[in-house]
């Protein structure tokens, strides 16, 4: 379910999405309202935490101290937390993908690399809050001193190398429907491997997790803010669009990683983090129906008979996504050039993280 290509085992090179003039002038009416909540949706970036608040203090007289204070923490991690670790991290290092594609949407565009359009001031602010992500959980793994780096850097060496492609096209309906979900997804996750952490006696850890899930949880509801109000202006089209990226599936942003020896090690990631219940099958229907409420879809009135279809097939689509995801099981066990080979066991039902 997680691993969302076609039917040849590849995504489709060409999207078939193109926006319409009626939705790039939606888009560029709502400039006023984008630069309203610009304030509330992006922190200053002086009042931000930056990855070096949680990192050893390599200046400091005692940075020995801090290393080995710092290494001896990171000893009580198991195989488990540093794979769905890994793989969180290296979903983060490929932003350059995710700015690239950002702003190949229709009316979002950074036209001059320093435009000061809201659009463009939000995709910046974006991007620079996001780009703390993957620096601290990089710099996090690599101090530890328990993964093999290179194999790792290979992965995001790989991964940037071979793109991504939500199938949005240049579409900014589907692109914020697309980034409610996968924020909401990488706030569950980060939250998940947090509590993981904790669990296994690393509360640092815990605390940075928590951090990174709390900049997801923001990014999360400017999205989902973007598109209710795409919602009020242009609903018809709004409700086709959320289905219409249903059908197409959120393809997840990791997909294409390649550690350059192992073909299936994102299908190897997915089935872990379901395993240990860091982002399960039933995480991604319980994500549909949390959108179904948030955008009220059941409350929508007075559509046409295609967009009223799209409402029914929504309002039953978690409901059908939970079945599947009660039918998820594991057998076997999967091992990972980031942990120098070593086993992970993935018998029996997907796990919960209980928070
Ligand atoms: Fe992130
Ligand atoms: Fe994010």
């Amino acid at each position: 379910m997680m691993n969302h290509k076609n039917e040849e085992g590849r995504m489709p090179d060409e999207n078939q999405v193109n926006v319409s003039s009626a939705q790039f002038e939606v888009i560029k009416s709502m400039e006023g309202f984008v630069d309203e909540n610009l304030g509330s949706l992006l922190r200053p970036v002086g009042e931000s935490w930056q990855p070096s608040d949680f990192l050893p203090d390599m200046t400091a007289e005692d940075w020995r101290e801090q290393v080995s204070l710092f290494r001896e923490r990171a000893g009580a991690l198991t195989d488990e937390i540093l794979v769905v670790l890994v793989g969180d991290m290296i979903t983060e290092e490929a932003l350059p993908s995710y700015q690239t594609w950002l702003n190949r949407m229709k009316g979002i565009q950074d036209p001059t690399g320093t435009s000061d359009s809201p659009w463009a001031r939000w995709s910046r602010g974006w991007t620079a809050e996001e780009n703390r992500h993957g620096d601290l959980l990089n710099k996090y793994l690599y101090l530890t001193g328990r993964v093999d780096m290179r194999a790792i850097e290979t992965t995001i060496h790989h991964l940037i190398n071979n793109g991504f492609n939500t199938q949005t096209g240049d579409d900014p309906y589907l692109g914020f429907i697309y980034t409610s979900f996968q924020e909401r997804a990488t706030k569950i996750s980060h939250r998940n491997v947090g509590v993981m952490a904790k669990r296994a006696g690393e509360e640092h850890l815990h605390k940075i997790c928590g951090l990174i899930a709390g900049d997801e949880a923001r990014h999360e509801k400017a999205y989902k803010l973007f598109m209710s109000k795409i919602f009020e202006l242009d609903t018809a089209r709004a409700v086709l669009s959320f289905a219409r990226m249903m059908k197409l599936k959120i393809v997840m942003p990791a997909l294409l990683m390649h550690d350059g020896k192992d073909e299936s090690i994102f299908t190897k990631f997915s089935a872990v983090a379901q395993k240990v219940g860091v982002y399960t099958a039933r995480d991604y229907a319980e994500i549909i129906e949390a959108l179904v409420q948030d955008w009220k879809i059941a409350a929508l009135q007075g559509l046409s008979d295609a967009a009223a279809r799209a409402q029914e097939y929504l309002c039953g689509l978690s409901h059908r996504y939970m079945k599947l995801a009660e039918r998820v099981s594991f057998s076997g066990s999967v091992k990972f050039s980031w942990i120098y080979d070593r086993e992970i066991a993935l018998l029996g039902d997907p796990g919960k993280v209980s928070t």
